[in-house]
């Protein structure tokens, strides 16, 4: 796995370092409990998922400019933002293999590192010296606010609604994913056809993207994961494998576990019972069916990307997604 990484990184490399250097030098404060927090998001970098596909989508339309560069550090610095604001919201610890900004320092600290981020997202936006993509971000950081707190309102909405779990991972996830492969064909002054294919592309890649970390809750955590799992049901969240089963068995028990897990009164035992329940009911497998679908369709796009070297790493790229192990 962390090969095919390589592989899929392969035709972006330089545009990558050139990346990473930016990136870190927008992780500066010279006030010190500020730089503290920094550094230590510094020290762990992600996978780098968002950044990797704007260059592919930009290099396939075009030549990479300091626009896309600047557009590549802008949503990497507010998916980082969300991810800092997400552990305060679900309470984890742990990030990335270290503890999460919010249980090294506080939820205060952490709100205001997000804010800190969020700001710094818009320097770089701003340097990309294009309205259309200062637009496409800015409606992104609403719609990101927009899909967390729908997941937040969803837990008392009594229903076990398969709808709302896909505009919740609509907004709060493929919406960044989508808003890359946007804002790398802006970049470049791709058509618009290309652009809206792109969208679309990015889309699909990140629903995908989303089922899959929602299935890694329902197992065991390992280190190379480097997140807490069985949160999800904790914090009243009921995703896509479970939603499932609730809605096609008939049995009244683990529809009313689900119910106190939505209001938060479910116990450990409860929720161990439903995660079983949901397994032995084919829940995981109908996820990943879904899953399988939007990647098929993703991959029916990159039937319209003409460089043979970027389709193949963005075909790598999307078997990842769906295959990954962190
Ligand atoms: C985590 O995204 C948030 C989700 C959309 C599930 P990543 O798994 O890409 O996080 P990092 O950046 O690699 O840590
Ligand atoms: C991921 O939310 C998307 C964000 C808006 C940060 P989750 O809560 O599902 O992601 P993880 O599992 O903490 O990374
Ligand atoms: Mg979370
Ligand atoms: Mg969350």
């Amino acid at each position: 796995m962390m090969n095919l990484l390589l592989t899929i990184k392969y035709p972006v490399q330089e545009e990558l370092a050139a990346f990473k250097q930016l990136f870190d030098s927008a992780l500066l404060s010279s006030n010190p409990l500020l730089e503290e927090a920094l550094a230590h998001i510094r020290q762990r970098g992600g996978k780098m998922m968002r950044p990797i596909l704007i260059f592919l989508l930009a290099k396939n339309f075009g030549k990479v400019t300091s626009s896309t560069l600047h557009a590549a550090v802008s949503l990497e610095l507010l998916h980082t933002a969300s991810l800092v604001h997400d552990d305060v919201v679900d309470e984890s610890t742990l990030r990335r293999g270290q503890l999460s900004v919010n249980a090294i320092f506080n939820n205060k600290v952490a709100v205001l590192v997000g804010d800190f981020l969020l700001a710094a997202a818009l320097t770089h936006a701003g340097k990309t010296n294009k309205n259309q993509i200062i637009d496409v971000i800015s409606t992104l950081g609403k719609e990101l606010a927009d899909g967390e707190l729908l997941q937040l309102s969803n837990v008392s909405n009594p229903d076990f609604s398969e709808k709302v779990y896909f505009d919740v991972i609509r907004k709060k996830t493929a919406a960044l994913f989508a808003a890359c492969t946007e804002v790398a064909a802006l970049s470049v002054g791709a058509p618009e056809k290309g652009r809206s294919i792109a969208r679309t592309l990015g889309e699909y890649i990140g629903i995908c993207f989303q089922i899959k970390d929602d299935i890694f809750d329902y197992y065991d955590a390992n280190a190379e994961l480097g997140k807490p799992t069985g949160n999800d049901m904790h914090e009243g969240k009921l995703t896509l494998p479970v939603l499932y089963v609730l809605n096609k068995i008939s049995d009244e028990w683990p529809k009313k576990i689900a119910a106190k897990v939505k209001t938060g009164e479910a116990s450990q035992k409860e929720i161990d019972r439903l995660v079983n329940f949901t397994k032995l009911n084919g829940g995981i497998q109908y996820a990943e069916e879904v899953m399988y679908k939007y990647k098929d369709k993703a991959l029916c796009l990159l039937n319209e990307i003409p460089d043979p070297d970027i389709r193949d790493s963005l075909t790598s790229y999307l078997y990842y997604v769906v295959n990954r192990e962190k």
